[in-house]
């Protein structure tokens, strides 16, 4: 069995949310270089500031599309793993489709290449459930069609097939991970592309009223980003993973309804909300089957809902 400890491993997208806790934890876990590729698109530097403190963490101020930087960073620094972390946010499909549809599949194709010549071993690629679209049943196994509803999603979906279709003639050292809705310390509360959970924080903050679009009703599996960082890292150590795609969520949906009333009475908060129609091609339902990753992985999320709300909200009183 692999272990991360001692591996020289590059993280896409590693001063975004997800990537950054990834870098963090992974320099924890013992690696020897831990080497952070992001061309700070949504990448901030406060995320990696803990990461930059430490002799095994390298950034580079790069975009992964590029197949000959991505070669020359490889080979200069013996990479032996990539955690592919990097895209450009779900809400950026409505104000660029074409940007947010090939973003992630040029990054596939970049790191397929390099992976086909050798120049690392181990890819742990990152997906999405918005591949799936809305549940068409639930809980959404891995077998469930994928139907996305937004170029982001279309891209994700497109660049899994990609990966998994490598995999199935290549051979290559691959496992592709499916998180279901992330939320945590970190995520980006500004702008357009804000995460619901730090947006509507910001809001009652700064005295506005939470917006709900459309009835409310639409549900996410929401997963603590702490946990879908121990699942990526059991992702590379547990090699049952190769070849599959792994759904990483709770297994438990909560509506957008529930969630605005939990950071409401967070924040004492009883005023009104306001009512925006639904956006177009939001999914209404998402509610991960669990299953794969717990046989597979052994992994379990540990952080239950209401604690992990807290530990994000308590982050977020802090950030102006
Ligand atoms: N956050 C979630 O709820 C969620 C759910 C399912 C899947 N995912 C997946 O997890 C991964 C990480 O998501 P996140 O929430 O941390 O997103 P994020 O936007 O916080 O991080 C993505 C990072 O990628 C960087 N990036 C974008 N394009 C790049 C490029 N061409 N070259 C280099 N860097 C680039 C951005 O600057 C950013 O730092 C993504 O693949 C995403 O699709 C996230």
């Amino acid at each position: 069995m692999p272990s991360i400890k001692g591996k020289r491993v590059l993280v896409t997208g590693g001063a975004g949310f997800i990537g950054s806790h990834l870098c963090d934890a992974l320099l924890e876990k013992g690696a020897e270089k831990v080497i952070c590729v992001d061309n700070f698109f949504l990448g901030k530097t406060e995320n990696i500031c803990k990461a930059m403190e430490h002799e095994n963490f390298v950034l580079y101020r790069d975009d992964v599309r590029h197949f000959g930087v991505m070669q020359s960073i490889i080979e200069k620094e013996k990479v032996e793993v990539v955690f592919n972390m990097a895209t450009i946010a779900l809400n950026y499909s409505f104000f660029n489709p074409f940007d947010a549809y090939m973003v992630n599949v040029e990054i596939a194709n970049t790191l397929l290449e390099l992976l086909k010549t050798g120049a690392y071993k181990t890819l742990i690629h990152t997906s999405s459930s918005e591949a799936y679209g809305t549940a068409q049943y639930s809980p959404m196994d891995e077998n469930h069609p994928t139907d996305p509803t937004t170029p982001y999603a279309a891209g994700k979906a497109a660049a899994d097939l990609m990966v998994h279709s490598f995999y199935k003639v290549l051979g290559l050292d691959i496992a592709i991970v499916r998180p279901f809705n992330n939320y945590g310390p970190r995520q980006n509360a500004e702008g357009s592309l804000a995460a619901i959970i730090p947006a509507t924080a910001r809001r009652i903050k700064e005295g506005a009223m939470p917006i709900v679009e459309g009835d409310g009703e639409q549900t996410r599996d929401f997963i603590f980003v702490g946990d879908t960082v121990r699942a990526l890292i059991l992702a590379y150590e547990k090699e049952s993973s190769r070849g599959e795609i792994i759904n990483l969520g709770s297994g438990k949906d909560i509506s957008i309804n529930r969630l605005l009333q939990g950071i409401c009475d967070y924040y004492g908060y009883s005023g009104d909300w306001e009512h925006r129609p639904a956006r177009t091609s939001d999914v209404r339902k998402l509610c991960a089957d669990a299953k794969k990753a717990r046989e597979l992985l052994g992994f379990e999320p540990e952080v239950e809902f209401e604690e992990g709300i807290r530990i994000t909200l308590d982050w977020y009183k802090d950030f102006s």
